[in-house]
């Protein structure tokens, strides 16, 4: 069993999706404010995995960090979720393209193991397939072969989780889930990896929930504490027991984002938020 105090602190995702040639950059700016788990993925259409490897290479060469201090965390993506730009064989069977797509992404990241790799999304909107296990067993080998610490799933419903556990032995350690305020911040899958110890990483947090950002209720208590309703969100997350990710491109954000771990909100405005919208 993992627990988010095993992970570097502070304890926030920085994601490096959609910012092409400013991932290098970024990146590192983002670890020279003092983020210390990285997400990314192995597909080019959204992210650039080797611009995060050019930023770990500088933060490296500058002493400001070595590879044990930070938590990397990469993914297989099918082919449909892709462009013409695969890390892998398309014509090779599914099992070798997770090990293609993981050798590519140790290359791109300048390491020989990665702390989480995850199945960017499950085959099927609808449930959990034949497809998934074949793919979740590949990655069973290349942790057992070292090359990744930990398992995730991405993008996955109760239903999915729901199936994976029927037939596989082993529960990830991660699921990594867009959370939208209208469905309950993801209530149900959120009790689900309560329930068996999986660490909730949220995304889209902010972008998702712009309703929520909104609202005066938040707004109340964000001039209360001083803060932004950004901040407000992230905090919310934390209490709630997430991981939370930012995708921020903006240094100033990136310093407000982490500050926001140090926000306490009242019991009562936690439940409030989380009833907000769903
Ligand atoms: N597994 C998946 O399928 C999947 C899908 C999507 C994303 N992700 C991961 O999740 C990460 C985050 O996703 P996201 O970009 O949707 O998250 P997000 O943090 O909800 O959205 C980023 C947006 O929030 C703004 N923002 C962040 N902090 C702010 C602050 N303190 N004040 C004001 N605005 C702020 C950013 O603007 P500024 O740039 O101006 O700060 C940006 O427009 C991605 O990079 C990726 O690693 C995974």
């Amino acid at each position: 069993m993992l627990a988010k105090e095993a992970l570097p602190q502070p304890n926030f995702f920085y994601g490096t999706a959609w910012k092409e040639e400013r991932t290098a950059i970024l990146t590192e700016i983002a670890i020279k404010t003092g983020f210390r788990i990285i997400d990314t993925a192995n597909q080019r259409r959204h992210y650039f995995e080797i611009g995060v490897g050019q930023a770990l290479a500088n933060v490296y060469g500058a002493g400001i960090v070595k590879r044990e201090d930070l938590f990397l965390q990469t993914k297989y993506t099918y082919q449909r979720g892709q462009d013409h730009r695969l890390p892998y064989d398309p014509k090779a069977s599914l099992s070798t393209q997770v090990a293609q797509s993981l050798k590519s992404s140790l290359e791109h990241l300048h390491t020989d193991y990665i702390d989480s790799f995850v199945l960017h999304g499950p085959a099927s909107g609808y449930g959990w397939t034949d497809a998934d296990s074949e793919v979740w067993e590949a990655m069973k080998k290349e942790r057992d072969a070292g090359r990744t610490r930990f398992l995730g799933v991405s993008n996955v419903s109760l239903e999915h989780l729901e199936q994976m556990i029927s037939v596989q032995k082993e529960i990830p350690a991660f699921v990594q889930n867009r959370c939208y305020a209208q469905l309950g911040w993801d209530r149900e899958v959120r009790a689900f990896c309560q329930k068996h110890n999986i660490i909730y990483q949220g995304f889209s947090l902010l972008t998702a929930n712009v309703g929520v950002l909104r609202h005066p209720f938040v707004h109340k208590l964000a001039t209360q504490f001083n803060v932004t309703p950004m901040q407000i969100v992230f905090s919310f997350a934390r209490e709630v027991g997430m991981l939370p990710m930012t995708g921020t491109s903006d240094a100033e954000h990136m310093k407000q984002d982490l500050e926001s771990l140090k926000l306490t909100l009242p019991k009562d405005a936690v439940l409030t938020i989380e009833s907000l919208a769903g």
